[in-house]
């Protein structure tokens, strides 16, 4: 329970706090600088978020348990007992990754009878509402941050991305423009700035700081639909599609499917998509990209991608942006998880020519193991990139000299800052400890696959050059689709570790994701003796 501090609280306000008060309520901006003369100082709770108030009534003299109490605005929360009890709780359960079952333990009536009830009519001590939340919500969390988790591709937490991600909520800052936020504004420009050098792309490139992905794909390619539209003579930020010359977009067969998602979005649509086929590892052909582009006639963008979702098998990049600009096409690299690999010198090779493609996508949430949720949209051309996202109002106060607005590089307008984890993770680890996260994800990921491998029955589909297993199990009574899902299930099941499966190449598959910071040997191997019990389980 808080004690009551000296200084302002609703009910011991001094004349000087009252006038403070006043001021607060009454002005846009406050700093001490823009305080007139004579105004009394406001001390520490000139910060304090100014709201409604009203009189204490029946609750006056009572302690403060809460930041609302009956209804009134108390302006002395008590910060510590929920963000004391988030800690417990938050500590307690990443010091439960190591051990307890990967997947969750609840069912859905279970999750409904404990989360649900009516809407509450009465406020409720805060301390009290985060612990119930932790325990109903408890045993149907997925332990996504476990070692063993190798489901779709979900990285963990560093402990330095994680204490950032909780000051990005208590520093609460709205992420779109420097004036709202010149620390934030300042640390993702230097955030941008390694992330590029860490992927090796040219000085200069614009960066945003998206949800995820999915994010990323839709800001480049809507960078790339401005670009190619005002290269044909169209602008299409003012006309809108109607009447626009037709915008081809080349993607490999075995692209993400927020490609097609994010063309939905730009009201390209996928009928716009010209497939082009790819190789049993799911990479684009550049020479069946050549034909399909001479195919064709307008401006195209090429969509290639660092990373298949399922094998994990990079694209030719340097000879499909070479056919590309050849045509005069757009390159956009989806590299949602593969780009990373751009960041260790010893898979460097796998991504060669990466750094000629025109726009990028990543994500921070995956490799850099940056808590949800944190996409990158990288792109070699600024002003494109500014021209598709950026936005002006009249009572908003943008940049006007070398500083920065993060608005004007995402779809998003007020946003947190999710730049912070970021720049936190790649400060923690360094340049060498992303490439050793990197590469020990790909070398436990080729142990997984020699594991499963050595054992009957078991067969390795693809060809493991990152961190991507898909791994087939076969029955003898022949039915190996039916027995392969079937081993997914039990695994998920048995709660050792977790992962999905996929259809690969028209076969079922398990599909191994090895992403998590803390993943080692033992997690490994561990994994590899329940799936092969699970697979002879009949
Ligand atoms: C290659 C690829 N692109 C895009 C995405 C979408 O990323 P997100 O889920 O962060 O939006 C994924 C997700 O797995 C991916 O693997």
């Amino acid at each position: 329970m808080q004690q009551a501090r000296p200084g302002i609280n609703r009910r011991q306000r001094s004349p000087a706090a009252d006038a403070c008060l006043r001021v607060r309520l009454s002005r846009e901006r406050h700093t001490p600088a823009h305080r007139p003369s004579g105004e009394p100082a406001c001390g520490s709770d000139w910060a304090v978020k100014a709201v409604a108030l009203r009189p204490s009534g029946e609750h006056a003299g009572r302690p403060h348990a809460a930041g609302i109490e009956g209804g009134n605005v108390v302006h002395e929360p008590d910060w510590k007992g929920p963000l004391g009890e988030a800690f417990e709780q938050a500590v307690a359960y990443l010091e439960s990754l190591p051990e307890r079952p990967v997947g969750s333990r609840a069912d859905l009536d279970e999750l409904r009878a404990a989360l649900g009830g009516p809407l509450p009519e009465e406020p409720q001590d805060p301390r009290e509402v985060v612990a119930a939340l932790a325990t109903a919500a408890e045993p149907g969390l997925m332990a996504s941050g476990s070692g063993r988790f190798f489901g779709f591709v979900i990285g963990g937490a560093t402990p330095a991305a994680l204490a950032a991600d909780w000051l990005t909520s208590t520093w609460d800052q709205n992420a779109g423009l420097h004036i709202l936020g010149p620390a934030v504004s300042v640390a993702e420009e230097q955030a941008g700035r390694w992330l590029a050098e860490l992927f090796g792309l040219p000085a200069g490139v614009s960066v945003g700081f998206v949800t995820g992905g999915q994010m990323a794909n839709f800001t480049a390619l809507a960078a790339a639909r401005h670009e190619m539209l005002r290269r044909a003579g169209w602008d299409v930020e003012t006309a809108g599609l109607p009447g626009a010359p037709p915008l081809r977009v080349l993607a490999g067969a075995g692209r993400h499917d927020t490609i097609d998602r994010a063309l939905r979005f730009l009201g390209l649509g996928t009928g716009a998509i010209v497939p082009v086929e790819m190789d049993d590892q799911g990479r684009m052909h550049p020479d069946a990209l050549r034909r399909a582009l001479a195919g064709g006639r307008g401006p195209a963008i090429v969509c290639a991608q660092a990373g298949n979702v399922n094998s994990g098998a990079v694209d030719p990049l340097t000879e499909i942006c070479e056919v590309a600009h050849e045509a005069g096409a757009w390159v956009h690299v989806d590299g949602a998880f593969g780009l990373w690999a751009a960041a260790s010198p010893r898979l460097r090779p796998l991504v060669a020519g990466v750094e000629l493609a025109d726009s990028w996508a990543t994500d921070a949430h995956k490799w850099l193991n940056v808590p949800y949720d944190s996409g990158v949209v990288l792109c070699a051309h600024p002003e494109a990139h500014r021209a598709a996202m950026g936005v002006r109002a009249v009572y908003l106060i943008h940049a006007s000299g070398a500083e920065r607005d993060e608005v004007d590089y995402t779809p998003e307008f007020s946003r947190r800052a999710r730049s912070l984890p970021v720049y936190a993770a790649i400060r923690a680890l360094g340049r060498s400890g992303v490439a050793a996260l990197v590469e020990r994800c790909c070398a436990l990921a080729s142990r997984f696959a020699e594991g499963l491998a050595a054992a009957d029955g078991v067969v390795v589909l693809n060809e493991v050059v990152l961190n991507q297993v898909l791994v087939r199990f076969h029955a003898a009574d022949g039915g190996h689709d039916a027995h392969t899902r079937r081993v997914v299930e039990r695994v998920q099941d048995d709660g050792t570790c977790w992962m999905s499966g996929t259809t690969w190449r028209g076969q079922a598959a398990m599909r191994i994701s090895v992403s998590n910071w803390t993943t080692d040997e033992a997690d490994v191997d561990r994994s590899v003796a329940a799936i092969l019990r699970c697979a002879r389980a009949g």
